[in-house]
């Protein structure tokens, strides 16, 4: 990539005035897919009155991965940073985000990780049992909503020692706060922007209790919580994160997780239940293990698994993409990329690529068997978790989480989806099957 000004602006269509297309990006969920079948792996259109290229393809994201902070820098819109908070990781930037991040990720080394697993694997115990009795009385059992709870009770606890979050205000305010990130931001009362706002405030709050009362008492859980490790990690200068900043990235934490894990294990349910042959063959490793107990050595062994869950990010990756600003006006595959313009780059859409996946549509873990994919892989081309300075920092947490939730859940239960459900995936934000994924479970 070279600075030009000289080369053609990307092909596409801004569309009207101000507004461009951006009610179709957010009505129309091909609507990338569309554009690229006429443009290519670069095209450039209006969003939200800011001129934006989609991007698309390993070629085109490792061109930006490899800008980051650079030629480009990242960005969310405004509600998601007025919803975070401004000591945020997610929205800082340079010298000060690569610090924060080292201290940060102390609390996903593999030693916090195996801490996790015991917590993980009661709380699934827990709450398979609760859905076995609900599906019993009610003869269905509506799973996107009870996943939220379940994520969510793990995420409290594993990361601020809480236990059953999801019953307490804590959870009722999260709930509101997650309604409002995406959302205008118009401040009122009755906006969903103005109530995440006020939520934000008391979500604050709370968590400032609860960091005070860590600090102050002398309770230190058996196997640190993520809290604990980030109130005794310290940056290159030897500081510890402040109050205030703390509360931010707890929350930043929290929001990260949350409905993207629970779209991925959505979506894991789902397409288990729609090929049962792939299933079977996933019980059968799972029985070969099931006298062993989960740790991160013994989910290492799980290989078909694995392939199961890659497969599950490629085909519906929870998260659709990530904003880049230009900084610099800057150049690719002949095009020109102007200072001051968005650049969306496409997760969904390069695990599209069939020169890598063939089939892309067909859901196939086997295409992840090491052997075969080595042949095809190229950099950059799966990407579920970003890539980059910027990828994503829970990716070992959110893949042990998911596999202990997929091998528990082999080894001891069943479940038939329910009929007459609409199961095409909706965005809000994250793909989640319209209907709450509607099944029977045994
Ligand atoms: C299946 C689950 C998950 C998926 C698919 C996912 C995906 C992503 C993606 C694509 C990004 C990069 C966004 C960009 O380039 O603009 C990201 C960033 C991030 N993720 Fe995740 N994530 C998941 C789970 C988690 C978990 C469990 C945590 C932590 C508890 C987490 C923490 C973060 C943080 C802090 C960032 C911002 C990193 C930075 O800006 O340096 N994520 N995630």
């Amino acid at each position: 990539m070279i600075n030009s000004q000289r080369s053609a602006l990307p092909p596409g269509d801004f569309g009207l005035p101000i507004i461009g297309k951006t009610l179709d990006f957010f009505t129309d969920p091909d609507f990338a897919s569309k554009q690229h079948a006429r443009h290519g792996p670069l095209f450039k259109t209006r969003l939200l009155n800011q001129p934006t290229v989609f991007i698309k393809g390993p070629d085109a994201t490792r061109f930006l991965f490899s800008q980051e902070g650079d030629r480009v820098v990242v960005t969310w819109p405004p509600s998601v940073k007025a919803l975070l908070g401004p000591l945020s990781l997610a929205l800082q930037t340079g010298s000060v985000h690569a610090g924060r991040r080292r201290l940060m990720a102390q609390a996903f080394q593999p030693r916090a990780l195996e801490g996790y697993i015991d917590t993980m694997v009661s709380i699934s115990d827990r709450y398979f049992q609760q859905w076995t009795e609900i599906s019993a009385q009610d003869d269905s059992l509506t799973w996107y909503p009870q996943l939220r709870r379940y994520t969510f009770d793990i995420a409290c606890k594993l990361l601020v020692g809480l236990d059953d979050a999801s019953k307490t205000t804590l959870g009722n305010l999260f709930e509101v706060w997650c309604a409002g990130l995406f959302s205008l931001p118009i401040n009122l009362p009755w906006t969903a922007f103005g109530k995440a706002k006020r939520s934000r405030e008391r979500l604050l709050v709370a968590l400032e209790a609860l960091i005070r009362d860590r600090e102050q008492s002398s309770y230190s859980p058996a196997t640190p919580d993520a809290l604990e490790l980030l109130l005794t990690a310290k940056d290159d200068d030897g500081n510890s994160l402040t109050i205030e900043e703390l509360k931010d990235q707890v929350l930043l934490l929290l929001f990260a997780r949350h409905e993207t894990l629970t779209s991925a294990l959505t979506s894991f349910c789902l397409l288990m239940a729609q090929h049962p042959e792939i299933r079977a063959k996933a019980e059968v490793e799972q029985n070969e293990l099931a006298d062993q107990r989960l740790t991160l050595e013994t989910l290492k062994q799980m290989t078909y698994l694995e392939q199961k869950l890659k497969e599950v990010l490629r085909m519906v990756p929870p998260v659709g993409g990530g904003f880049r600003r230009v900084l610099k006006t800057c150049e690719f595959d002949g095009y020109q990329i102007p200072a001051g313009w968005m650049v969306l780059y496409q997760i969904k859409q390069t695990h599209q690529e069939l020169e890598i996946y063939a089939q892309a549509k067909k859901f196939d873990p086997e295409r992840f068997d090491l052997e075969q994919f080595e042949q095809k892989r190229k950099p950059f081309s799966y990407i579920p978790f970003g890539g980059g300075l910027r990828e994503c920092l829970g990716k070992e947490f959110a893949r042990l989480e998911m596999k202990i939730f997929a091998a528990k859940l082999l080894r001891d239960h069943r479940w038939e989806l329910l009929p007459e459900q609409d199961l095409a995936f909706t965005i809000a934000p994250t793909p989640v099957p319209k209907d709450g994924l509607k099944v029977k479970f045994f």
